[in-house]
């Protein structure tokens, strides 16, 4: 099968991402021609090198590519100051020069982290992403966007910085537990209702089949993705407006996931799909959008197998004002109003601060009482 690329137009910055089936087993191919010198430092973390370190190294020793690794703990929690510390001091024993390359292999926390230290190393050094979990293909490591979370909250500490590269092996989804498929899958359905009824529809259709493992819709799931991120990215790269559309589901996602302690008891990307029903059923109460629509997202994400409303969170939740002060702690607030990304259609978000929170209230009070 034949490998996608989605080019990501910056300038100077612009990079390609290229997807497909079988990329680890080429990464020395596709890495070589970055190289100022025939060695990498890898970032990575324990579960994924358990399983794919040896391919990578092996493939990258094919082209006569030395490399070192960091295994880092896997987990969110990886994502501080300590370990950020441990990774740039580590590059800088690894005598990482300013043209040299680090790759970032792992899920979204490693890709944003091995950023990070990449964009503060030297004054920022080339990094390129390999991305093993769904979530970290469709979204975080497209666009630039790197840090860690800090005891004040989630991505508090970064930069931006682009990677040279992002090779998104679709057979390494294989080896993701089916909760952590379908929480990837939250952030492909985002794509859709912010910009793609037509995305949408395909999704509809081909969704159950992909998550079930065809690798040719899962290529093409991630293509269309990816490809409405870079088209966003290249308008908007710092987030001064469009790029805010990314985060359609999240200021109620996000909320969700403080109030459920950042555990398993509710993954980001479920947070995200659920967000994404709420900003939907708002926009509907609103009367921006149609009353079906709502049912209709919530209604694919049943389908799916995935969580749909907060019913399906176990465990307790704050009430309705308490969700809504999280959403206040939102990254997006902006002179104290909390910006929300509503819409007219599935597939058509816009940014706005004019949400009532007296109707947010009520449709939150409504579902926990559900509950
Ligand atoms: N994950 C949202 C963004 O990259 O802007």
């Amino acid at each position: 099968m034949s490998m996608e690329t989605v080019h990501v137009e910056l300038g100077a910055r612009s990079y390609d991402v290229r997807i497909g089936p079988g990329l680890l087993s080429q990464a020395g191919a596709h890495v070589a021609p970055l190289l100022n010198r025939p060695r990498v430092s890898i970032v990575t973390e324990a579960r994924v090198a358990g399983l794919h370190l040896d391919a990578l190294q092996g493939a990258l020793k094919a082209e006569g590519i030395e490399s070192e690794a960091l295994i880092l703990p896997p987990g969110e929690a990886t994502k501080d100051w300590a370990h950020l510390n441990q990774t740039v001091e580590w590059l800088l024993d690894q005598k990482v020069e300013r043209k040299d390359v680090v790759v970032a292999f792992g899920g979204g926390v490693i890709g944003d982290l091995a950023g990070f230290a990449a964009a503060i190393l030297r004054r920022g050094v080339r990094f390129v992403q390999m991305p093993t979990s769904l979530l970290a293909q469709v979204d975080s490591s497209v666009g630039g966007k790197t840090g860690i979370n800090s005891p004040h909250g989630k991505n508090l500490v970064g930069a931006f910085h682009q990677p040279a590269l992002v090779l998104a092996d679709i057979d390494v989804l294989g080896t993701l537990t089916p909760r952590d498929f379908l929480a990837g899958y939250g952030e492909v359905v985002k794509y859709g209702g912010l910009g793609s009824l037509d995305f949408f529809e395909w999704l509809e259709v081909n969704g159950p089949a992909l998550a079930a493992g065809d690798v040719a819709l899962r290529t093409e799931a991630v293509r269309r993705s990816v490809q409405m991120k870079a088209d966003i990215v290249a308008r908007d790269e710092t987030e001064q407006g469009d790029r805010a559309l990314l985060n359609l589901g999240h200021t109620f996602g996000h909320a969700l996931e403080a109030a459920t302690g950042y555990s398993d008891r509710l993954l980001h990307g479920e947070g995200v799909a659920i967000g994404c029903a709420l900003a939907f059923e708002t926009s509907a109460r609103m009367g921006l959008m149609s009353q079906e629509a709502p049912s209709r997202f919530r209604e694919h994400l049943s389908a799916m197998g995935m969580k749909r409303d907060l019913a399906d969170i176990p465990g307790d939740l704050p009430g309705a004002n308490g969700l809504i002060d999280l959403m206040g702690q939102d990254k997006k607030v902006d002179a104290g109003r909390i910006k929300f990304i509503m819409a007219r259609a599935i597939g058509e978000a816009f940014v706005t601060d004019a949400v009532d929170l007296a109707l947010v209230h009520d449709i939150l009070e409504e579902e926990l009482a559900g509950r």
